[in-house]
């Protein structure tokens, strides 16, 4: 269970603890998600490249476990408002949409928005670690995840523009 109330935060210390907890939890939500999205996708590459990040998605949630460590902290999972929110997103545009190409389409802007989500995220947590004086047994893992969000946000992208989608853009632009 994640936690859900937020006692006072009065220091950066508290700020990044919370923050790293949100992260925590939403690494293993995404899990589940990039899992769920690799089986639905019905474009190849795109169920592939789902199921890749989910890999890399998993040594997240690890690495965040070597942070909590590092702080000599338990590993906390606390709600993040936002993910839930993507999450329910995607449910919601899985019921609208029928058409197998079109959901991928929708799966393939979802995926790039979570991924520019996480690494802003983890922008912000360096961006605090640096301010509190952290070392690099705290940092490195942070950098190590933003650095493989940025690349899944590239293939992504580089994905929206390839040519093998290009019939299925065709498909479903209005002519
Ligand atoms: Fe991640
Ligand atoms: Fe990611």
């Amino acid at each position: 269970m994640a936690t859900t109330n937020v006692d006072r935060i009065d220091d950066f210390e508290e700020l990044f603890h919370h923050k790293l907890a949100q992260m925590y939890y939403a690494e293993q939500e995404l899990v589940e998600t990039m899992d769920e999205m690799a089986i639905n996708a019905t474009n190849e590459r795109m169920s592939e490249g789902f199921a890749d990040h989910r890999d890399e998605t998993r040594t997240h949630v690890q690495r965040l476990e070597d942070v909590f460590a590092a702080l000599d902290q338990p590993a906390e999972r606390r709600e993040n408002p936002v993910v839930d929110a993507l999450e329910q997103e995607r449910m919601t545009l899985e019921d609208a949409i029928n058409d197998d190409d079109m959901l991928d389409m929708a799966y393939l802007n979802a995926a790039m928005m979570t991924e520019r989500i996480e690494m802003t995220a983890y922008e912000g947590l360096t961006t605090m670690a640096n301010k509190i004086g952290y070392d690099d047994e705290i940092k490195k893992p942070l950098k190590s995840n933003h650095d493989e969000e940025e690349s899944a946000y590239r293939e992504l992208s580089a994905m929206e523009t390839a040519s093998d989608m290009k019939s299925l853009w065709d498909r479903l632009t209005p002519s």
